[in-house]
């Protein structure tokens, strides 16, 4: 258990005469035995970032502190963490017992405490019916909780890494090996970073998220905040699924109007705006936009729906608002009828809304 601390962390990758600024500061305080996620698109520094914690990289500029102490300059070896990787690494020259008991072997520590490790490791893994089975002989998922069992096998471990370890499991499989990934990490109160570009893999693992974008992260905060204050429409975007929907929209002195349709605002909203700015947008969660049958005493824009999608216990259909040529979807239960080509009004009220200026938030008009 570890407060890992970085600071200004920036690195600048040098390949012939390019430079590729990965990871543009960054500073990040991840707190004692959390789960935190970083997520981002491909290509943001992630693994990156990830790298620079565990050691495998040296910043070109920056601190990376554990427990208050300057490990920036300290190879993997000196810092006692534990990385699993995107593709398993496991030694497939031993059974499972051996890969486990190879970092206390490698260490010289007796075989009496090597066993009793080896038996409380496999069982916080489920792995106690596999000790003797080569980790070959089975799929990725179970070589990836043997690469996670070496990591944590010593007392002393003070941070845990993923990157990405889900890529290479069966999508059938990747509940089963969150959830164990995710029980260990509980039952170790181990500091956690788990690397994922899956919003949905990130937000049931972790209580908080970090995200990135270009090198920066732009949000970190729990799911919750995530999703319900992201601070830009970049963040609103990507967190939810589908993402948050966005209407241009002007600021008239009062309320908001999208095209001739007026939207009303509240006071802080309204203290908050400038009627001169260009690039206003409304933002709006798919379930929270009000889709009625009828107008319901004005204000409401009328919609078509273009495409309903059943996901299990909830809709998502999308609704065309020729009037002002945008789509926007919307989440409803099962029961409501919504036939592709029927007529519907869409309702945004204030409390359903965010307000967004150059694709960042408005907090109660303060940018
Ligand atoms: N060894 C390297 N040399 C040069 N550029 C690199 C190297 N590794 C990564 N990059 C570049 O740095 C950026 C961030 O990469 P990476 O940290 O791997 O992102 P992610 O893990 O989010 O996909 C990308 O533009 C990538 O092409
Ligand atoms: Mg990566």
């Amino acid at each position: 258990m570890s407060i890992i601390d970085l600071q200004n962390i920036t690195h600048v990758y040098q390949s012939g005469g390019e430079k590729t600024v990965a990871v543009n500061d960054v500073s990040l305080t991840l707190a004692e035995g959390t789960s935190n996620a970083l997520i981002g698109p491909s290509g943001c520094g992630k693994t990156t970032l990830l790298n620079i914690i565990s050691g495998l990289l040296t910043p070109t500029e920056g601190k990376v502190l554990i427990d208050g102490k300057d490990v920036t300059e300290l190879p993997p070896q000196g810092r006692d963490i534990a990385q699993v990787f995107q593709f398993p690494v496991v030694y497939d020259s031993m059974d499972v017992y051996g890969n486990l008991a190879f970092p206390l072997r490698n260490r010289g520590a007796p075989e009496e405490e090597i066993d009793e490790r080896v038996q409380v490791t496999a069982e916080l893994l489920g792995l106690e019916d596999r000790l003797h089975v080569n980790p070959a002989n089975f799929g990725p998922e179970w070589s990836q909780l043997v690469s996670l069992g070496r990591g944590i096998i010593r007392h002393d471990t003070t941070a845990l890494l993923f990157d990405e370890p889900m890529t290479d499991v069966d999508p059938g499989r990747k509940l089963t090996l969150r959830r164990r990934i995710s029980q260990a990490q509980k039952r170790l109160e181990v500091t956690s970073l788990y690397v994922t570009h899956d919003q949905h893999e990130a937000l049931t693992f972790a209580e908080k998220a970090a995200v990135m974008k270009d090198g920066e992260i732009v949000q970190y905060g729990s799911p919750e905040e995530l999703y319900e204050r992201p601070v830009s429409t970049f963040v609103g975007n990507f967190i939810g699924s589908p993402g948050m929907n966005f209407i241009d929209c002007e600021f008239a002195g009062e309320d908001l109007k999208i095209g001739k349709f007026t939207i009303p605002i509240n006071e802080s909203m309204r203290d908050n705006l400038d009627s001169s700015w260009t690039g206003l947008e409304l933002g709006v969660r798919p379930n929270l936009v009000n889709v009625y049958d009828e107008p319901e005493g004005g204000g409401e824009i009328p919609a078509k729906v273009t495409l309903t999608e059943h996901l299990g216990s909830y809709q998502i259909i999308t609704l065309e608002m020729e009037d002002i040529g945008t789509v926007v979807k919307a989440e409803l239960p099962l029961e409501e009828k919504t036939d592709v080509g029927s007529e519907k009004f869409i309702g945004l009220t204030p409390e359903n809304i965010m307000l967004f200026h150059n694709g960042e938030a408005i907090e109660n008009g303060k940018k």
